[in-house]
């Protein structure tokens, strides 16, 4: 079997990991052709990676007619006109998340993206493609903890990155950290329950960080929000944790409850020694999520094989961004935002 062939844009943080699994782990997938905008990216690709066709423009590797597929790993401002060209051209489209920043423009690729149903479209939640994940999305199918009444969720980045994210909202913009960030947590808050977010109110602060304010982002953020069905949820999102990379989900139902991650756990390992017992932490999101990421990608290219859509949609997508938004604006306003009616 051929396999797909996958144009790349974006090599940086994220797209590295991306770009190293096609090339190395993605058994049905050929890493074809990269586009980034720095030179020394497109070096890397072709040095390490072996990649032949390497182009400085998107659109002019997306005009390459031996391309199958696309995956975009490039800033978030960019991601809803890329897949939108992308899909003109006939191409099955990985998006990482969010799929855009903008809801009017967003709306608008979710109505063509029904136009376009033979070919693939999936956007990158990658937490739905990690084991202990899925291991408490079957229990919750199961009806093991019963109706779900309330979910709190941490996602919080290690400390060693505060200061080039600083770097990075000096000179760019990630569309805050509700849409950065807490998008993750409204997403999984979704996919458990299967219901749609009523209302929100956030609060925010730079304590930890106050140059962030300068740039118009926040180094912590939360939220109180109700579901449709009454389901209470609470979404922390911060870039501040000493101990390392600290995902968590706690789920409370009618029969019982679970929690993922709390403690984040680098691996099985527990240290007794003079500080007394450490359990070790997992360090950053390309460790937390290094199997997610392979797995993510490998059930894009699978689907394309099997002519089938994949389960993270377009429509996702835009639910996910039309709350995150809402978050910042209960943020800026410092008011309750309803969404109730707007939803489409
Ligand atoms: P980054 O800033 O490290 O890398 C951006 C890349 O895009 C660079 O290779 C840059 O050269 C390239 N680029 C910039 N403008 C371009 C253009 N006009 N045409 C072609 N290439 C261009 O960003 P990072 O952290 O890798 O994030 C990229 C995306 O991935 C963002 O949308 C972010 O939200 C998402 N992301 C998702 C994560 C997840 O957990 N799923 C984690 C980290 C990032």
């Amino acid at each position: 079997m051929n396999k797909i062939k996958i144009g790349q844009v974006g090599l940086g943080r994220l797209g590295q990991i991306h770009a190293t699994n096609i090339a190395n782990h993605i058994k049905n997938a050929e890493l074809y052709a990269v586009a980034s905008v720095s030179p020394d990216e497109l070096e890397y690709a072709k040095n390490e990676l072996n990649v032949e066709h390497c182009y400085s423009s998107y659109t002019n590797m997306i005009n390459n007619d031996m391309l199958d597929a696309v995956v975009i790993v490039s800033p978030s401002g960019f991601h809803e006109v890329q897949i939108s060209q992308a899909l003109d051209k006939g191409l099955h489209v990985f998006s990482e998340k969010p799929i855009g920043l903008e809801l009017d423009n967003i709306k608008k690729l979710v109505s063509k993206l029904d136009n376009y149903s033979n070919q693939v479209f999936q956007l990158g939640f990658m937490r739905r493609f990690d084991d202990s994940y899925l291991y408490a999305k079957e229990a919750v199918e199961r009806g093991d903890l019963g109706k779900i009444t309330t979910m709190r969720c941490y996602g919080i980045d290690p400390s060693k990155g505060l200061d080039s994210f600083i770097k990075f909202a000096e000179n760019s913009a990630s569309g805050g950290i509700f849409l950065d960030m807490s998008i993750h947590d409204i997403d999984l808050i979704r996919w458990f329950t299967g219901k749609e977010f009523s209302s929100v109110y956030s609060l925010g602060n730079n304590l930890a960080a106050p140059q962030l304010s300068d740039c118009n982002e926040l180094e912590t953020g939360a939220c109180l929000a109700e579901l449709e069905n009454g389901t209470i949820a609470y979404l922390l999102a911060g870039r501040n944790a000493q101990h390392g990379y600290h995902v968590e989900t706690e789920i409370i139902g009618t029969k019982g409850m679970l929690r993922i991650g709390n403690s984040p756990e680098k691996n099985l390992v527990t240290l007794y020694d003079e500080n007394g017992v450490v359990r070790p932490t997992s360090g950053h999101f390309p460790e937390r999520f290094k199997i997610a990421f392979i797995n993510e990608v490998t059930s894009f290219v699978d689907s394309i094989i099997n002519k089938e859509q994949a389960t993270i949609t377009g429509f996702d997508g835009l639910k996910s961004t039309e709350v995150a938004i809402a978050m910042q604006e209960s943020f800026d306003k410092k008011q309750v935002v309803h969404l109730v009616g707007e939803l489409t």
